[in-house]
């Protein structure tokens, strides 16, 4: 008895509409093959609704979505809507009462994909970064005082909690168990003197949990230097809300494209819909011509496979991917090739 998954998909707004269908192409010839069901609802949320009914979704739009066992998103943001409304009308909402409290962005160099760094060889740099998704510094705690005022204040506090940094610090290191068996971890603790020895504490308690990974942990200054001097060291690296979005960015960079880069968000317990997307925004510049590189949303839906229990048909999307960028002949243009979306699709389905 194979099991159905329900699958929602949110194209949004700007190229998010052309790689969702994208990699849904991509899915229905896997899942085919390796005899998975899914079934999809398509959700119309995005800024272009905001702009039609004045809001991003619709009031039971949580409840809709937690009917679902995953969600694939593409990208929200468009020219004229203020960009906290779409994070904090529809993506904050998300990751915060799903409990995706793991933010997981893998990171690879791939042959054919010349990246800026020329330590970053392909096959070299293989490194996933989880980052704290539901608290830290990006807190509603805080305010302003005497606004306009000479004496103006502005106070924001970052949250750590005892079970919300063990939790993330435990995802973490199980993934470099089964990966690498070497975690880095981020830290500030002598600049930022409570929150980050705190962390560091933890992670130091935790590392005992868990003898057979190898560990360090590094500022995030020096470490965000080392990811450009050596970012073939590293294999599993976790960080705070701040410090892994930051790192995640410039990993992407890094790996030579942000069209490529994918991301999950994650509730490890499955008692939510986890919720995976690219890194990228939906690129109003190049919306609407067709050149989107859809690779981001495909791998995107390969970690969504994997974490819906299929590893086998999420690697198979990976090396689909690796031997088309590595052929090189059918690449979109923000790789410095001229194929379409479609060409690009299509060339992975031959891959595959
Ligand atoms: P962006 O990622 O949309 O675009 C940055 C640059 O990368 C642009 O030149 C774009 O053409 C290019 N690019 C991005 N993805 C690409 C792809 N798949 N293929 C080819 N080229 C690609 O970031 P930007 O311009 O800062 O933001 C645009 C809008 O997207 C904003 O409204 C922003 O708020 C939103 N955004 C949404 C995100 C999300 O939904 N999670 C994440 C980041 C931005
Ligand atoms: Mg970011």
């Amino acid at each position: 008895m194979t099991k159905t998954h329900r699958i929602a998909l949110i194209p949004g707004d700007g190229i998010g509409t052309e790689v969702v269908p994208a990699a849904r192409k991509v899915l229905d010839v896997v899942s085919e093959r390796h005899g998975i069901e899914l079934t999809y609802t398509e959700f119309d949320w995005s800024c272009e609704r905001y702009l039609r009914e004045g809001a991003m979704m619709p009031d039971d739009g949580m409840e809709r979505l937690r009917e679902h066992d995953a969600i694939l998103l593409g990208a929200v943001g468009y020219p004229g809507v203020p960009d906290h409304v779409s994070l904090w009308g529809l993506l904050i909402p998300i990751r915060r009462s799903f409990r995706q409290y793991v933010n997981l962005r893998p990171i690879r160099v791939f042959e054919g994909v010349p990246s800026p760094l020329r330590t970053a060889a392909a096959g070299e740099v293989d490194f996933v970064i989880v980052r704290e998704n539901v608290e830290g510094e990006y807190s509603q705690v805080g305010g302003r005082l005497y606004q306009g005022f000479p004496e103006e204040v502005a106070i924001q506090e970052a949250i750590f909690t005892r079970a919300g940094v063990t939790r993330i610090l435990d995802y973490a290191f199980d993934l470099a168990a089964r990966r690498g068996g070497r975690l880095t971890s981020a830290t500030k603790s002598n600049g930022i003197v409570h929150t980050m020895p705190f962390w560091d504490e933890l992670v130091a308690e935790r590392a005992i949990h868990h003898p057979g990974v190898t560990w360090d942990q590094e500022h995030i200054d020096a470490l965000a230097a080392k990811f450009v001097l050596q970012p073939g060291r590293f294999d599993v690296v976790v960080g705070s809300n701040l410090f892994g979005d930051i790192l995640s960015d410039l990993a992407a960079a890094i790996a030579g494209s942000i069209g490529i880069a994918p991301s999950a968000n994650l509730n490890p317990e499955r008692e939510f819909p986890s919720m995976f997307e690219p890194v990228h925004g939906s690129a109003p510049d190049i919306a609407g011509r067709g050149i989107a590189n859809p690779l981001g949303t495909v791998w995107s839906a390969a970690l969504m496979l994997d974490h819906l229990g299929h590893p086998r048909a999420a690697s198979d999307i990976t090396d689909a991917i690796a031997t088309v960028l590595a052929k090189g002949a059918t690449i979109t243009p923000d790789l410095g090739g001229s194929a379409t979306t479609d060409e690009l699709t299509e060339a992975l389905i031959q891959a595959l």
